[in-house]
């Protein structure tokens, strides 16, 4: 006998297109029906912790679609800098440049440059947080940008026992270490569990 798995909308709490790509090819195998934001949604990243802030941009979208959601917050804290930039990481300086050039100027010489890649990925009910899972990527910033690939800080970002920053490896090798990768993996034996599916048939 065939069983037909109903299809759950799941909201995706982004404005961000790449990555909005990145989960509905991660999800593809999952009987979800993938929804983009919709228009008029607005939600202020209050949290201290990435944790919090995925919480709750997935919880104010969950109230405002009426739809389950899944939200995601990311960034660099680098431990010279008291974990700074950390949940201000977009909005530490005006441009993506302008924020590596701050990191590097506020380092310094400094010999110990270890810091940390963090993501947090969080699905809401209406009611309830219904999944959180965390990846996190050590390494540590190198003394110059190196690299074309990738956005953000990957210039300056060394993963612990790699030769390349992130942004001189291409995409999949940068997803093997990274926090966002790490984390997606988490992801789907949650996600499993959430919809009642057999986790086995979703490891890949
Ligand atoms: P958000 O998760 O969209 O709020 O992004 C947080 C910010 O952290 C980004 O704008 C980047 O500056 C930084 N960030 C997060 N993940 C990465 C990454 O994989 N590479 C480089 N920068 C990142």
């Amino acid at each position: 006998m065939n069983f037909k798995v109903k299809n759950k909308s799941l909201v995706l709490a982004t404005t961000n297109l790449g990555k909005f790509k990145e989960f509905s090819r991660l999800l593809s195998d999952f009987p979800l029906d993938l929804l983009s934001p919709p228009n008029g949604w607005n939600c202020e990243e209050t949290g201290v912790t990435f944790q919090e802030n995925a919480r709750i941009k997935a919880s104010s979208m969950a109230n405002f679609s009426g739809f389950w959601s899944l939200a995601d917050d990311s960034g660099l804290m680098v431990d010279q800098l008291g974990g700074k930039p950390g949940v201000y990481s977009s909005r530490y300086a005006k441009s993506d440049q302008e924020r590596v050039t701050k990191i590097l100027k506020e380092l310094g010489n400094k010999i110990n440059r270890s810091a940390k890649f963090v993501a947090a990925i969080c699905i809401a009910s209406k009611e309830e947080i219904l999944l959180e899972v965390h990846g996190v990527c050590e390494g540590y910033i190198t003394f110059t940008p190196r690299g074309k690939f990738g956005f953000g800080y990957d210039p300056i970002f060394q993963p612990l026992g790699q030769e390349l920053t992130f942004a001189e490896m291409n995409n999949e090798t940068k997803n093997l270490f990274s926090h966002r990768g790490k984390a997606l993996e988490l992801l789907k034996p949650e996600l499993s569990r959430i919809l009642n599916l057999n986790s086995t048939s979703w490891s890949n």
